[in-house]
């Protein structure tokens, strides 16, 4: 991912055929709009024109969808269009934020957290509308064919179980998982956001389907559904910023985890890229004087002491690490794992 700055600083064209080439292998039709933008001189002044960070193509993107653009083909008609409802468009981008949830990467993390002594109190900062801080909502087709219910969760309302999940979360894996999601309890959740979404508000809802890229089929199901699922019992996820608000976040959730005597789980997934590398490594040092346990999803650069720990893999991936130890290197939506420490899969289950 581009750092804010960069989306500030490149030339617009630049920014726009490098967005072209990170989309072509799985949104042709964002790789091909991108690289005719880049070409369009008076589209590229307006784009320019956005402020620092608002220049992000995801943005621009974003905003073509959630407005409806009748076309997502470079051209006149796509131009006139823009032109047309430009004031709209730049409203939503001003206004919104990149910040994809991708219940798809619970595939990875429900059977690190059922690794743990359960019941867990789940903590997750970055949480955006919370679809990963549910992840004993769904199930979980396991790589030798079965399909694992979630473990009922106890205590309070907001934790109640969904019952037989609609979602059904598919991972290819090598070696196998270090939990298994049945186990997985959740007595305590708590998200923290800068802009938290909510599931069942429309707007949001609507935002967070237009930040899938077109062609991404099973991801806009995936995102359907689990919208749904939070909608029905909403994760909470409060407002509130990294760093500095990190501290009283965790004081709340170590509390809550003691009255649930649950493990306190810290959790993190596509989120540290979006601060400066000197806030992300004040919060990994904030999270590791807190006592809690820390679960890291992000790419395998943006954790500080991650860097260079596993071999290069030319796949687009992320490193899933519990307490600062790589656990799995995975596909960033949880589409893949392979899990660092498995035994081969198709090995009998000791269990
Ligand atoms: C790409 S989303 C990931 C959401 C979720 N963790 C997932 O994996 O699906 C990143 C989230 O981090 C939030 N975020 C970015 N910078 C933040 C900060 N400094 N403090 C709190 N939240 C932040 C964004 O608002 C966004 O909702």
């Amino acid at each position: 991912m581009k750092g804010s700055h960069a989306y500030a600083s490149m030339p617009i064209d630049a920014l726009y055929r490098w967005f072209a080439g990170e989309a072509d292998p799985t949104s042709p039709v964002w790789g091909a709009l991108c690289r005719w933008i880049a070409g369009d001189e008076a589209l590229c002044a307006r784009l320019d024109a956005l402020p620092g960070g608002k220049r992000q193509p995801n943005l621009f993107l974003a905003a073509l969808r959630y407005h409806g653009a009748p076309t997502l083909e470079g051209g006149p008609a796509f131009a006139a269009w823009v032109d047309a409802h430009w004031d709209a468009l730049r409203a939503t981008i001003l206004a919104r934020f990149t910040q994809t949830n991708e219940p798809g990467r619970c595939a990875v993390l429900a059977p690190i957290l059922a690794s743990l002594p359960q019941p867990i109190a789940l903590l997750e900062v970055g949480a955006s509308a919370g679809l990963c801080l549910i992840p004993d909502r769904y199930r979980y087709r396991q790589p030798w064919g079965d399909v694992i219910a979630t473990g009922a969760t106890v205590a309070p309302a907001s934790c109640r179980p969904a019952g037989r999940s609609g979602l059904v979360l598919d991972c290819a894996m090598t070696g196998r998982p270090p939990g298994n999601p049945a186990d997985l309890v959740i007595a305590h959740r708590a998200g923290l956001d800068a802009h938290p979404l909510a599931a069942a508000d429309p707007g949001d809802a609507r935002w967070l389907r237009a930040l899938v890229w077109p062609g991404e089929h099973a991801r806009e199901a995936r995102l359907a559904t689990a919208l749904q699922i939070a909608a029905s019992d909403p994760p909470p996820v409060r407002t509130g910023r990294l760093p500095e608000d990190l501290d009283a976040f965790l004081a709340e959730g170590l509390a809550a985890a003691e009255a649930a005597g649950a493990t306190p789980v810290l959790m993190h997934s596509a989120t540290l890229a979006y601060l400066p590398r000197d806030e992300r490594d004040a919060v990994v040092e904030t999270i590791g004087a807190s006592g809690v346990r820390w679960l890291s999803f992000e790419g395998p650069s943006v954790v500080t002491s991650l860097r260079g720990r596993l071999p290069d893999d030319p796949r687009p991936h992320f490193i899933a690490a519990l307490d600062g130890e790589p656990v799995a290197r995975c596909s960033p939506h949880g589409g893949w794992a392979d899990w660092l420490d498995g035994v081969p899969v198709g090995a009998p289950d000791p269990r």
